[in-house]
């Protein structure tokens, strides 16, 4: 963790989130595989997902989040300095989603491009943007988290497939004029080693000169078991670890927005931290796991449904692929979605 009191705060100004519109619910996943509405809800918290249709991807759903991320926090496509997207399932290696949504919103030629930290990728770009606002470099920066898994699923595969649903968040950060700070603390990490627990391989294929080879199909791999055990270890020592560098009790904040993975690993953290339900930020049930999309979604629905008031603090949580994971503690400003 870097030393916050040499950084220019940051203050979070807009959270958007936009969700594809067809819902799979698990009785049509039955169509599919052996499998029931009781298995994937008790194990997972998960009754219905959301899919994009037709030649909708992940641009089209992390543009419409930014836009709507950009509106709460009234700020004007040509005043952003930067454009970081956050993605592992993109339509294209390259252009980038970050430079195509530049284009999309007319932001001028800023700097724009993508990261892979899975899940964690909402986090990873706050800790970038901290980086670059603290040090002076930009003032105005638009992250956009946004996932669109359902084509990179193996439809045969019931013990990963039905995890997945599309979605993107979008947060605005910005040079806070007012000096005050809304990363309370911040803490990402990685372990490569034990990255074979989540794949996604682009194999391709040699060059037929060399040899001859049929292409192999691109589909997510995952040991949901070691994930699961991962992520219950790792993330209640890291948000242990963030409320100790931001000098706060875990009563004193108000939610836990966590990586809405398994309703169980977050029922786990709940339990951790000893919050009530009413501090839980729970959709999972409607939207199954966005990825990196998951944290932003559940903020700005939260707060669209109710269940989260603003002003107040939360903690942010992410894991994923890599393994990356990563904790932010913030606070939420009054507008903000
Ligand atoms: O953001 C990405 C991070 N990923 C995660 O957080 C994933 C974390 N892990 C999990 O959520 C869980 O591991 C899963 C929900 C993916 C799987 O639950 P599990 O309790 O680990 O199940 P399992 O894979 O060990 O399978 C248990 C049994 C097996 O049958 P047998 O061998 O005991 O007869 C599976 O074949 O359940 C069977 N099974 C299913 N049955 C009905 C696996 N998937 C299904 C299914 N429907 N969809």
């Amino acid at each position: 963790m870097s030393n916050k009191n040499k950084l220019i705060p940051l203050k979070i100004s807009g959270v958007g989130y936009c969700v594809p519109e067809t819902v799979i619910t698990n009785d049509d996943l039955t169509k599919l595989y052996d499998t029931s509405d009781e298995w994937i809800y008790t194990r997972t918290g998960i009754r219905e997902r959301r899919f994009v249709s037709g030649e909708e991807n992940a641009i089209d759903l992390g543009y419409k989040a930014a836009l709507n991320a950009i509106k709460k926090a009234n700020v004007k496509p040509e005043e952003l300095d930067l454009i970081i997207a956050a993605s592992s399932a993109p339509p294209n290696l390259y252009p980038s989603i970050a430079c195509r949504i530049q284009e999309k919103l007319g932001a001028g030629k800023i700097p724009a491009f993508d990261i892979t930290a899975a899940c964690s990728g909402l986090i990873y770009t706050l800790e970038m943007a901290r980086a670059y606002i603290g040090a002076g470099l930009y003032k105005k920066i638009l992250l956009v988290a946004t996932d669109n898994n359902s084509r990179l699923c193996d439809w045969t595969d019931r013990g990963v497939s039905i995890l997945f649903g599309d979605g993107a968040g979008a947060m605005v950060v910005e040079e806070a004029e007012d000096g005050v700070d809304d990363i309370l603390a911040i803490n990402i990490k990685a372990d490569g080693s034990i990255g074979e627990y989540l794949t996604l391989p682009l194999t391709g294929q040699n060059c037929p000169l060399v040899e001859p080879c049929e292409e192999k199909p691109v589909h997510i791999k995952m040991n949901g078991k070691e994930v699961y055990k991962f992520a219950v270890r790792i993330i209640p020592e890291y948000i242990d670890k963030c409320l100790e560098a931001a000098n706060m009790k875990a009563e004193e904040v108000d939610y836990l927005i966590p990586h809405q993975a398994n309703q169980r690993i977050i029922e786990a953290i709940q339990q951790r931290l000893g919050y009530s339900d009413n501090k839980v930020i729970s959709n999972i049930k409607y939207y199954g796991n966005t990825s990196a999309a998951s944290v932003p979604i559940a903020l700005a629905e939260g707060v669209e449904k109710g269940k989260i008031k603003l002003p107040s603090t939360a903690i942010l949580c992410g894991f994923g692929a890599g393994m990356t994971w990563g904790v932010a503690i913030v606070r939420l400003r009054e507008g903000i979605c």
